[in-house]
């Protein structure tokens, strides 16, 4: 059985960006325009500004005539008309393109300059922009720009507020001087600019700064050698925020950090993301004025009730004073119960703990005594016992309730039960609760719970149908409706209009009916629809296509037939369709390459004819094509390998495909697993296979497509195995080319696939010898090259292969002596029968010469452990594979601990998802070993 993860729901990276660029803009233009003719030297050098922009939204469509005062944007000095002000913050729609014309420096009497959210493509920041110096605020974040920032910022000493934060362009500083001459400033973001190469000491100094009350240094790739070298004694400063978040120091709490926080001005916190481990310093709960800390994404340990019994500290007069309201230790590896001095804390309003180690039951009393909670997010934790009424009883305020075990298992240890009458005091807006028992039938609170824009309920053990008057009234303003691993029946909800939905996720349940109410009136907005492992039935209505901002179709192991609707144009957005193991038929839809946006194309197991679409070479994105299992004809288009450069997986596996393995194939970097087996494929096998360069190296990326978990079977270990994007398809190296008519020799180029785990060329016409290179596949574990007409010794070095544990040379016209070796020896003579010259253990023709009493026993292995060996095996081997080579992202982020902070940090909103499936895997994969 497979079980899911799920999470807040938010299709694909490229999402993030958007998000990050959203969150760039806050407010939108606030111009003072004051009613004054403007100095003509100054206009001019406003009208010479603007030349060098490109203007798309008309934004300086204003900017003519003579009273430039009144400019957007623009505000003047009322007594002297001087410009004093531009304000040209952008807003999403409406940002400028270009550069920074010089003619600013004219503005003498310039303070303010917010050019932020617009987009410089790439320039460096200009040196002149050090002789405004009447400037006292700046701000260029999300310019754009790069390079390096120019020193002569040193001029600018009036500033108060320099906001140069830059995500996503290389930036950087080599030496910080400059900034220690700006003394007044208040307020500093230099966020996402690389100080990797600024030297030591300078941290300090800005720290000191005397009037310093916001640093903002988060992603500059400050590292711990910037901190060991300069011992910080601070015995000053002002500051109130802090935030040092994604900085790798993969080390424990630094020192100076703690000199720092012993000055107890500070408010605001940010250490997310910064690789720090061991145990919070009890010293940190001495920051009485503390209103936020951000403490999640480290790798910090222990109990956290040690660390949290510093805040009793806070006191005045018996009476609690720590001000903390936000609180966020997600993501670490904190044991222990539901910690009792929380109670220290009665101003929280956020409290995340998810993605940890902690365990027992949760304590009402302590829950309660925290009554002003807004944000509660227990999630991915080991909790047990029962949550009931009382836990909630003082939680007026909750609007986000996150709970759930990180243990998928069937009847989890957690349990919700609480009445029918319970009426819950609160109003939630976000209910998200997994591997918990709410069930069997559908919770009554919930039903009082009408303003949710988010709900997931991921195996809670619900059974029955969803309640129709409840559907009703959140179906006008819910955003994401999951309710995966349940047993929900009856038929699809799409009766209703959910005006804003934009994922709904029903997979895994016992759903029936038929598609046929899913009209694209009403979801408008619908991204992701995943209706997989259901009894669903009927037609895909051509409607669906209708749904125009679709990214993410899955329908798959359903009973759906009739053909695939034809109208792909009208989808824009898409990026995944998986309809496999259903009961469609017809030929592929010729317009499947009209949105070339598509990743995945997973139509297997149907009954579809007809040749690949020739549209599909649009995709150049494609990075996994699955139509194994149908009635497909026709040749391997050349363009497979030659346009789709992104594949990463191609299964067209039991089709009547013919014709050459083509060469382009061979261009496939990131190819890894390639079955193209069970077809009527002739030709030899094509030699610059070696060029699959991730099949050589390991080396895979990792695409996330949304909550798509995507799964493909492989035939290996003398079986199917099914392989999910959750768990370990990124990590299955397989070539199978089984049952064709391929001809000549197996070339010896495939053995620079050292990578291979399973190689299967059995039922060819294949000859010649077994090519002795085979030693240099040393993670492979299943190698078939049964029903061919390969000749002479197997050669001795398969001794070398120590983890193969599926060998299949049966009938061919091996001879000689059997090689041995500690893993060989545990195979049996089914590998070699039908090659009646082949001799010595295990089949029973003795060698010429070889002595006859040392007849060996064979070591029958237990049948049910088999299973258990397979998987082992797969690990171990998968766990030698990660140890010898990088396996792109996801192998670095299970070897660096600190890349692994990077990018959570960096990934911000996806930061629970993609942490907690590598939390996840890592446990799996520990748990298995
Ligand atoms: C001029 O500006 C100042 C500050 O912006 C304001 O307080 C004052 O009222 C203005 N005077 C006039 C005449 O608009
Ligand atoms: C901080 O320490 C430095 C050097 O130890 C000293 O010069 C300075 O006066 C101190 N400042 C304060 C505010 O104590
Ligand atoms: C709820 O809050 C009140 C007052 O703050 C407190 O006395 C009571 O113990 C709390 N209830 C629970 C169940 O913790
Ligand atoms: C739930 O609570 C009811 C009444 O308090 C009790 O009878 C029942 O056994 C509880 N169920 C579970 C699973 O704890
Ligand atoms: C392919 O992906 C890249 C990067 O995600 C994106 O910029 C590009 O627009 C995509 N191409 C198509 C045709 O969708
Ligand atoms: C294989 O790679 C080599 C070296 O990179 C290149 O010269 C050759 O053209 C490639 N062969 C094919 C068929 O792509």
């Amino acid at each position: 059985m497979e079980y899911y993860v799920h999470f807040k729901p938010i299709s694909h990276l490229c999402l993030h960006f958007l998000l990050v660029l959203f969150s760039c803009m806050g407010a939108g233009l606030s111009s003072n325009i004051v009613k004054h003719t403007c100095l003509e030297k100054e206009r001019e050098a406003l009208l010479s500004f603007k030349q060098d922009l490109a203007d798309p939204s008309g934004r300086l469509a204003s900017w003519m005539g003579h009273a430039c005062c009144q400019w957007q944007g623009i505000s003047c000095n009322n007594r002297t008309g001087h410009v004093e002000k531009i304000d040209l913050r952008s807003t999403y729609h409406s940002f400028l393109v270009g550069k920074i014309n010089p003619s600013l420096i004219h503005l003498k009497h310039l303070s303010y300059l917010d050019l932020s959210q617009n987009d410089f493509q790439g320039i460096q920041l200009p040196k002149f922009i050090g002789q405004l110096k009447s400037l006292r605020y700046l701000n260029l974040s999300c310019t754009s720009y790069a390079g390096e920032i120019p020193p002569s910022l040193a001029n600018l000493s009036n500033l108060h507020y320099l906001d140069l934060s830059n995500p996503f362009y290389d930036c950087y500083s080599k030496n910080m001087n400059w900034l220690s001459h700006l003394r007044s400033l208040k307020y500093l973001n230099l966020g996402s600019v690389n100080l990797s190469s600024t030297g030591v000491g300078w941290l300090h100094d800005v720290i000191m700064l005397p009037s310093l009350l916001e640093l903002h240094l988060f992603y500059c790739h400050i590292d711990k050698s910037l901190f060991r070298l300069s011992p910080l004694m601070i015995n000053f400063t002002s500051l109130l925020v802090l935030d040092m978040s994604s900085n790798f120091l993969h080390s424990s709490f630094p020192r100076w950090l703690l000199n720092l926080i012993s000055l107890k001005s500070l408010e605001h916190l940010n250490l997310r993301g910064m690789g720090l481990q061991g145990q919070i310093p009890q010293v940190i709960g001495h920051l009485c004025k503390l209103k936020m800390l951000n403490l999640g994404g480290n790798d910090f340990n222990g109990d956290l009730q040690e660390f949290l019994s510093g805040f009793s500290n806070c006191r005045d007069n018996g009476r609690m004073v720590s001000e903390l309201q936000h609180l966020d230790l997600h993501f670490n590896s904190f044991s222990g119960s539901f910690p009792e001095s929380l109670r220290h804390l009665p101003s929280l309003k956020t409290l995340h703990l998810s993605s940890n180690h902690m365990n027992g039951s949760i304590n009402p009393q302590i829950l309660g005594q925290l009554s002003q909670l807004v944000d509660l997010d227990l999630s991915k934790n080991s909790w047990e016992g029962v949550l009931t009424e009382s836990h909630f009883m003082n939680l007026t305020r909750l609007e986000t309730f996150r709970i759930g075990t990180n243990r998928p298992a069937l009847s989890s240890s957690l349990i919700f039960n609480v009445t029918d009458d319970w009426l819950p005091p609160f109003k939630l807006r976000t209910v998200d609760i997994q591997n918990c028992r709410m069930g069997p039938a559908f919770p009554v609170w919930l039903q009082s719970q009408t303003q949710l824009v988010d709900v997931l309920l991921d195996n809670t053990g619900i059974s029955g149908r969803i309640p129709v008057d409840w559907l009703l009234k959140i179906s006008s303003h819910v955003e994401s409706l999951l309710l995966p691993n349940n047993d929900i029946g009856g038929k699809l909800p799409f009766q209703f209009k959910f005006l804003k939905i934009t994922v709904m996720d029903l997979r895994h349940n016992q759903f029936e009916g038929t598609l046929q109410q899913l009209l694209p009136t009403n979801v408008p907005l619908l991204r992701e629809l995943y209706l997989s492992d259901n009894h669903l039935k009927g037609t895909i209505p051509p409607s669906i296509c209708q749904v125009q901002y679709m990214t993410i179709l899955s329908l798959r192991n359903n009973q759906f037939s009739g053909e695939f609707p034809q109208e792909w144009s009208m989808w824009r957005y898409l990026r995944v369709v998986d309809v496999g193991n259903n009961n469609l038929s017809g030929n592929i839809p010729s317009s499947v390459g009209i949105p070339r946006s598509l990743g995945v194309l997973k139509m297997n197991d149907n009954n579809f004819g007809g040749e690949i679409p020739f549209a599909m070479q649009n995709c150049s994105n494609l990075t996994g094509i699955d139509l194994g299992g149908n009635k497909l004809t026709g040749k391997l288009p050349l363009w497979l390998g030659s346009k789709l450069s992104k594949l990463q997986i191609l299964r067209l596996r039991f089709n009547y495909l013919s014709g050459n393995i083509p060469q382009q194939l061979c261009n496939l970097k990131e190819l890894h697993i390639l079955d193209l087996g069970h077809n009527d494929l002739s030709g030899t096998i094509p030699k610059c296979l070696s060029n699959l360069t991730s099949l050589a190296s390991g080396l895979t990326s990792w695409h996330l497509y949304g909550d798509y978990d995507e799964q493909t079977t492989v035939i290996m270990k003398g079986g199917e195995h099914t392989y999910s994007s959750d768990h370990t398809l990124m990590w299955v190296m397989s070539i199978d080319l089984s049952s064709n008519n391929l001809k000549g020799e197996i070339p010896e180029e495939i053995c620079a696939l050292i990578r291979l785990v399973s190689l299967n060329l059995s039922r060819n016409q294949l000859v010649g010898k077994i090519p002795s290179k085979f030693r240099n596949l040393t993670g492979l574990e299943t190698l078939d090259l049964s029903f061919n007409h390969l000749l002479g010794q197997i050669p001795q070095s398969f001794s070398s292969l120590t983890l193969l544990s599926h060998l299949n040379l049966s009938y061919n016209n091996l001879s000689g002596r059997i090689p041995s070796g500690p893993q060989l020896q545990t195979l049996d003579s089914s590998s070699y029968v039908g090659n009646p010259s082949l001799c010595g253990f295990p089949v029973l023709t003795k060698c010429e010469g070889d002595d006859t009493s040392t007849l060996q026993t064979f070591l029958g292995g237990d049948s049910q452990d088999e299973d258990e060996n397979e998987k082992l095996g797969f690990y171990i081997s998968m766990v030698l594979g990660f140890i010898l080579s990088f396996w792109g992202v996801c192998g670095t982020l299970l070897i660096k601990k600190s890349w692994r902070y990077a990018y959570f940090q960096f990934f911000d909103n996806l930061k629970d998802k993609i942490a907690v499936a590598i939390t996840l895997k890592v446990a799996r994969l520990q748990r298995r070993l």
